[in-house]
């Protein structure tokens, strides 16, 4: 008789401890869509850093090239990507290389929030893949 509220208790603290893990893992899995932290933080480091050449909407300011919003590159290969943003390219005009001022993270958050706003659709880019680019690319890039 006296095991019956114990047990009782136990498997409301099961259910309660399901519940908020089921709970937990969706705000989890919902955040990493579109607003996971790196894509916001991403959004503040594009306005501060490539919004007077790239515009607002991705849409380009300067030349063809500097469009990003349905871009084969951006939305490609994440490692061009990457490439591109470290060590900058030269072409019609100069995109300058951030590898002197952007942290793995800065340039992860970046890189993810231009791959997945407007109308571009693609998988984040994480600090470990920039760290080891940046390994590799400094060398290559003669940096
Ligand atoms: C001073 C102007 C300028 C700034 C600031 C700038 N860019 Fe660029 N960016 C360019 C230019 C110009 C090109 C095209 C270069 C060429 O002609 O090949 C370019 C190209 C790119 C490309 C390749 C696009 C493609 O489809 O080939 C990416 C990605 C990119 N920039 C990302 C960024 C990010 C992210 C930032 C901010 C951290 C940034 N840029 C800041 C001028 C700039």
């Amino acid at each position: 008789m006296k095991i019956f509220p114990v047990v009782h208790f136990r498997r409301i603290t099961i259910a309660a401890f399901l519940g908020i893990m089921g709970l937990a893992t969706v705000v989890v899995v919902g955040c990493s869509e579109k607003k996971a932290p790196s894509f916001l933080q991403g959004q503040e480091i594009f306005k501060a850093d490539c919004l007077a050449c790239h515009g607002a909407n991705g849409g380009g300011v300067l030349y063809p090239k500097t469009v990003l919003v349905n871009s084969a590159l951006v939305t490609g290969d994440p490692n061009k990507v990457i490439a591109v943003i470290l060590f900058g390219r030269e072409g019609e005009g100069v995109m300058p290389g951030w590898y002197m001022n952007l942290s793995d993270q800065e340039v992860a958050a970046v890189a993810t929030y231009i791959r997945q706003d407007w109308s571009n659709r693609a998988g984040p880019i994480t600090p470990a893949m920039v760290a080891e680019f940046r390994a590799k690319g400094k060398k290559a890039a003669g940096k």
